[in-house]
């Protein structure tokens, strides 16, 4: 039996941990395992390297990805994916196993109907796959964000300001409405809140008056421009002001303990699936429980998840 694996999209602390744990679990099967440099561009560009035990020592800590990752648009054309299926089929790859976002899903879908066999393993700090309560990498990118918006506390009580921080996320709103409640902040803008700049600046002009010391807004990324809304608010209501953007360092370091717990489960399952010839399958999470569904439904079907939202008005 020979199994392929990349990663593919933003990388997410917690790929390598899963790297580990695919390619330990085959060889505790006696498959052959092949790492794909640089997702699917790598599978496109054949850059296959066969690996075993000692090629993932020392890494269940580190962040990042060992088998590098990369976005490939032109993934989404027919004639593209042909040239990834041809390398395949000449290594006699029995089985892909794919560790990304939704992205990397969709691109799965595509070689699935196209006659891969394959099992896709949810990583990303967006936590934006809909049929997995938590992706790998989510809460690891929780405690970056966490330790950064709490050293803008300090500065922000120091000198009485106002602080708009940007969160990534892309559409989703998890990893700000997290940090939020993780940080205590005043606010949390994100597209499942709406945002009204009108609004924003009713409720910091209302904690000025109520003598408010300082004030922490989180804002997810691709709702407006952190930094104009800082000035904003100090033009309209007089509270000093800053902005900052979180950004790539919310996707490096160290994976936390649940990440890498919940990457070594996911990616012992995968393999699980493939020596029982089950196929086409995402594996999710649900609460501490993980177990799989097809890989079109984890995307479009939202598993019911903690609504967050509901606690800030009474802690803010
Ligand atoms: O998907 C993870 C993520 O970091 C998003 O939060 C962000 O919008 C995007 O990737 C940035 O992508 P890139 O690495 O292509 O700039």
């Amino acid at each position: 039996m020979k199994v392929a694996l990349l990663t593919s999209g933003g990388d997410a602390p917690g790929m390598n941990a899963c790297i580990r744990a695919v390619v330990r679990t085959c060889v505790y099967y006696g498959y052959d395992v092949y790492g794909i440099k640089e997702g699917y561009k790598g599978l496109v560009e054949d850059k296959f390297q066969k690996m075993d035990r000692h090629d993932v020592s020392q890494i269940i800590d580190r962040g990042g990805t060992i088998l590098g990752s990369a976005r490939l648009d032109e993934f989404k054309e027919k004639k593209i994916r042909k040239i990834a299926i041809e390398n395949l089929k000449r290594r006699k790859i029995d089985y892909l196993i794919l560790i990304g976002g939704d992205g990397t899903f969709r691109g799965g879908i595509d070689l699935e109907r196209e006659g891969v066999k394959l099992i896709a393993i949810p990583a990303t700090i967006d936590n934006d796959v809909q049929g997995t309560e938590y992706t790998i990498g989510f809460f690891s990118a929780l405690d970056t964000s966490m330790e950064a918006i709490d050293k803008l506390r300090d500065t922000s009580f120091s000198h009485q300001r106002c602080t708009v921080v940007e969160v990534m996320g892309r559409d989703c709103g998890d990893l700000s409405i997290y940090s939020g409640i993780a940080c205590g902040a005043e606010m949390v803008i994100t597209s499942e809140t709406g945002y009204s700049e009108s609004e924003v600046l009713e409720k910091v002009q209302k904690a000025k008056d109520d003598g408010k010391r300082h004030l922490i807004i989180v804002v997810a990324e691709n709702i407006t421009n952190v930094s104009e809304l800082a000035k904003k608010i100090q033009k309209n209501t007089g509270y000093d002001s800053r902005a900052s953007v979180l950004g790539y360092i919310q996707r490096g370091g160290s994976p936390s303990a649940f990440d890498r717990v919940l990457a070594s489960k996911m990616g012992i399952l995968a393999v699980d699936l493939i020596k029982s010839d089950v196929h086409n399958q995402a594996i999710v999470s649900k609460g501490l429980h993980i177990g799989h569904m097809l890989i079109d439904k984890a995307l479009n079907t939202r598993v019911e998840r903690p609504d967050l939202y509901q606690y800030l008005d009474k802690i803010r």
